[in-house]
C-alpha cells in the first residue's frame, strides 16, 4: 500500500554537497531558520544542542557529519567519537556511525569522502522510505474513526521525513482511521506544544495541545482509542526508552482501556542492550526545568532532576511497528525474529 503523501511537505534535513542545512528546532515555531554545518564539530553541537532532534534525525545528521569530516580531512576516529558523544540515549546515532564506519573501512582513500557522503544520503532515503513503511503499517491497525494522542514530536523534524508515530498519525489521517490528534506538550522543551503542534498545522490536520497533565482525563473522557508514540531506544527484551512522560501514559493507557503504539524504523532497535535497565538515559541541566524563557520560575534555592527519557515496560507495549511490519505485544522472541531480519517476522 502506498502512503498518501499529501501529508508529507516538511523536510528539516538537506544535503548541500559541501554542507548540511538543519531546520533549528530550538527556533521553531516562531522562526524558519536554517543553521548550516560545514563540519564534524558543527553537527555533534548542533546534536548537542538540540538544533537537530529525535532518535532517526540525530542519526542521519551524525552520518552527513563523517561525510563532511572525510571532505574537510578530519581524522575519522575522532569525528566519530566527538559525534557518539552528542547525546547518549538515542541508539540510532550509533548504528548510524558504526555504519559510517564499516564504509569508511572498505573505501580506498581517493573514494572514501565521496562514498560516505552517498551513504549518509542513502540512510537518509532509507529512512523516510521506512517512515512511509510503518505508518501505513501502523495505521492499519487503528479501527476508527477514533482519537490519538501522541507525545513528543516523532515528524518529519525527528527523522529523514514524515516521522514514526507521527507518520503513523499522518496515514492515519489521510485514510479517515484518525479524526482527532490530541499532543502532550512535553515539559520541558515543548517538542509536542512547538513541533508537532506546527507539523500537524502545515499539513492541515487537526490537533489540540493538552498540557502533560492532561492525559489521564483525556482517556477517561473515552475520546481517544490509540496512543501514539516513537522511541530513541527499543531493547532486545521490547521495553522502550522514549521521552520522559512515555511511561506514565502507558500505564495509564492499560488503566483506561486504552491501546499503546511504538513506531520506530528498525535502527532503533538495540540488539546489544538486553532491556530497558541498560538503557543510558539522558539527564539534562536543572535550568530547563527551574527557568522558563531564560527567565526563573522557581525559587532561588530550588533544585530539579531533568531525566529527559524514561523507560516504558514491553509488557505495556500493545504494538511495536517498524517498516518490517507489525508485532503485537512485543517480547524478546519476537524482536529476535524481527532482527534476523526479516521481512517475514512481521504479522503475528
Ligand atoms: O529529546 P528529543 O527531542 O530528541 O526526544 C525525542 C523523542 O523522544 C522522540 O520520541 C524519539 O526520538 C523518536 S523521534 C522519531
Amino acid at each position: 500500500m502506498s502512503p498518501d503523501v499529501s501529508v508529507d511537505s516538511v523536510r528539516a534535513m538537506v544535503w548541500h554537497g559541501d554542507r548540511l542545512a538543519l531546520l533549528d528546532q530550538r527556533r521553531l515555531p516562531l522562526e524558519e531558520a536554517w543553521v548550516d554545518c560545514a563540519d564534524a564539530p558543527a553537527v555533534a553541537a548542533a546534536i548537542r544542542d538540540m538544533v537537530v532532534r529525535g532518535a532517526p534525525a540525530i542519526g542521519i545528521a551524525a552520518a552527513y557529519g563523517v561525510a563532511l569530516a572525510a571532505r574537510t580531512g578530519t581524522d575519522l576516529g575522532s569525528a566519530v567519537a566527538t559525534l557518539g558523544q552528542a547525546r547518549p540515549t538515542a541508539i540510532n546515532l550509533h548504528w548510524a556511525l558504526e555504519r559510517m564506519s564499516r564504509v569508511a573501512a572498505a573505501a580506498g582513500p581517493d573514494e572514501r569522502a565521496a562514498r560516505l557522503v552517498r551513504e549518509a544520503e542513502t540512510m537518509h532515503a532509507e529512512d523516510l522510505a521506512a517512515n512511509h513503511t510503518l505508518g501505513v503499517a501502523g495505521a492499519a491497525e487503528i479501527d476508527g474513526p477514533t482519537g490519538v494522542l501522541t507525545h513528543c514530536n516523532t515528524g518529519a523534524l525527528a527523522t529523514g521525513g514524515f516521522g514514526t508515530a507521527l507518520g503513523v498519525i499522518r496515514a492515519g489521517w489521510a485514510d479517515g482511521r484518525i479524526d482527532a490528534v490530541f499532543m502532550g506538550e512535553t515539559r520541558p522543551w515543548l517538542q509536542g506544544a512547538r513541533l508537532t503542534a506546527w507539523e500537524l498545522a502545515r499539513e492541515g490536520i487537526d490537533g489540540r495541545v493538552i498540557v502533560d497533565g492532561a492525559a489521564a482525563a483525556l482517556m477517561a473522557s473515552g475520546r481517544i482509542g490509540w496512543v501514539v508514540v516513537g522511541a530513541d531506544r527499543v531493547a532486545a527484551n521490547g521495553d522502550v526508552a522514549n521521552k520522559i512522560g512515555t511511561c506514565g501514559l502507558a500505564v495509564l493507557a492499560r488503566h483506561y482501556g486504552v491501546r499503546f503504539m511504538v513506531a520506530a524504523p528498525a535502527s532503533t532497535i538495540d540488539p546489544a542492550t538486553a532491556d530497558g535497565g541498560s538503557i543510558p538515559i539522558e539527564t539534562r541541566p536543572e535550568d530547563e526545568v527551574l527557568a522558563w524563557a531564560g527567565q526563573r520560575v522557581a525559587p532561588p534555592d530550588a533544585r530539579a532532576w531533568n531525566p529527559v527519557f524514561d523507560v516504558t515496560p514491553a509488557a505495556l507495549i500493545d504494538v511495536l511497528v517498524t517498516e518490517y511490519g507489525v508485532l503485537h505485544n512485543p517480547d524478546a522472541a519476537a524482536l529476535a525474529r524481527l532482527q534476523e531480519g526479516a521481512a517475514d517476522a512481521v504479522v503475528q
